[in-house]
């Protein structure tokens, strides 16, 4: 009954109101297979859901699946809360939209590495759909844009070269006309059943800093290779994690962008000899 009020209210007090609610609802407790909205903060969701999908394991479950790439490179702090807000509505008696700024916000960050991915910002999510007052509705923290306004982050670009036993002078150019370059541990796992394919071992060294954030640049890194993962793919062998030289550039807009991928294997004495130069250089 409560259900049935709310829907009928929200169908006179919204009528351009997108989604259809003129049918009615049920909760169920969100499937630990969902795992993009498992801890997303509540534990019961609203069927059929705001995509309109009311199949839980034909169409919320798997349909949830293709969000995963893109929620792991972390496009927006906001993303996951804002897309089980559509997938996995939360149970209360109201329908608890987002609102129209927090998918503006999340769209403005998370467009362009779904595009890099190779889809579209899907229909189902245009932020027109979404109410224009705060209240009553999931809304941005004033936070988290601010500080991802000033943040480097990585971005869709064109592949980095890869270049196997490069010669001293390779190395030590590349350094001294980028703004960055970093040494970090590259893994790719053999089996990713999941988690991201890419992750970064360790710590990042830095040879020359530029731009960069002494405690965000693992994190950045691992973002930029789950960005592209058939550019990620073409870089880095998967198995055992292994050691790059990194460098690369801020873009004109802040986004970093990188530019040559050394390997750096152990006997390979020439990037030591360019970082060693570098070091006695910059004194
Ligand atoms: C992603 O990487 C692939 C492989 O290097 C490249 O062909 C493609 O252009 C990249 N995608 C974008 C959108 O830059």
């Amino acid at each position: 009954m409560a259900v049935f009020l709310t829907v009928a209210l929200l169908a006179t007090a919204c009528p351009l109101l997108a989604f259809d609610m003129g049918q009615s609802t049920r909760c169920v407790a969100i499937p630990n297979q969902m795992n993009i909205c498992k801890d997303v903060g509540y534990s019961e969701m609203r069927l059929p859901n705001f995509l309109g999908h009311s199949n839980l394991e034909g169409e919320v479950v798997p349909r949830s699946e293709d969000w995963k790439p893109l929620l792991q490179t972390g496009c927006h702090p906001q993303a996951q809360a804002f897309l089980c807000s559509l997938i996995a509505p939360v149970c209360l008696d109201t329908f608890f939209q987002p609102c129209r700024s927090l998918c503006v916000a999340v769209r403005d960050s998370c467009a362009p590495v779904l595009a890099c991915q190779g889809h579209l910002w899907p229909e189902a999510l245009d932020c027109d759909r979404f109410p224009a007052e705060e209240d009553m509705c999931l809304s941005p923290h004033a936070k988290f844009n601010d500080l991802a306004k000033v943040l480097p982050k990585p971005a869709c670009q064109a592949c980095p070269s890869l270049e196997e036993a490069p010669a001293m002078k390779t190395v030590l150019d590349a350094i001294f006309h980028h703004d960055f370059a970093v040494t970090a541990k590259l893994h790719r796992l053999r089996h990713p059943t999941g988690e991201p394919e890419f992750e970064i071992d360790g710590r990042v060294e830095f040879i020359r800093q530029g731009p960069l954030l002494p405690y965000d640049t693992r994190h950045l890194l691992q973002q930029w290779f789950l960005i592209n993962l058939s550019c990620a793919s073409g870089l880095v062998r998967p198995g055992r994690s292994q050691l790059y030289v990194l460098t690369g550039s801020a873009q004109p807009d802040g986004a970093l962008a990188l530019t040559l991928v050394f390997p750096w294997h152990r006997k390979d004495a020439n990037i030591a000899g360019a970082i060693r130069k570098w070091k006695r250089h910059r004194c």
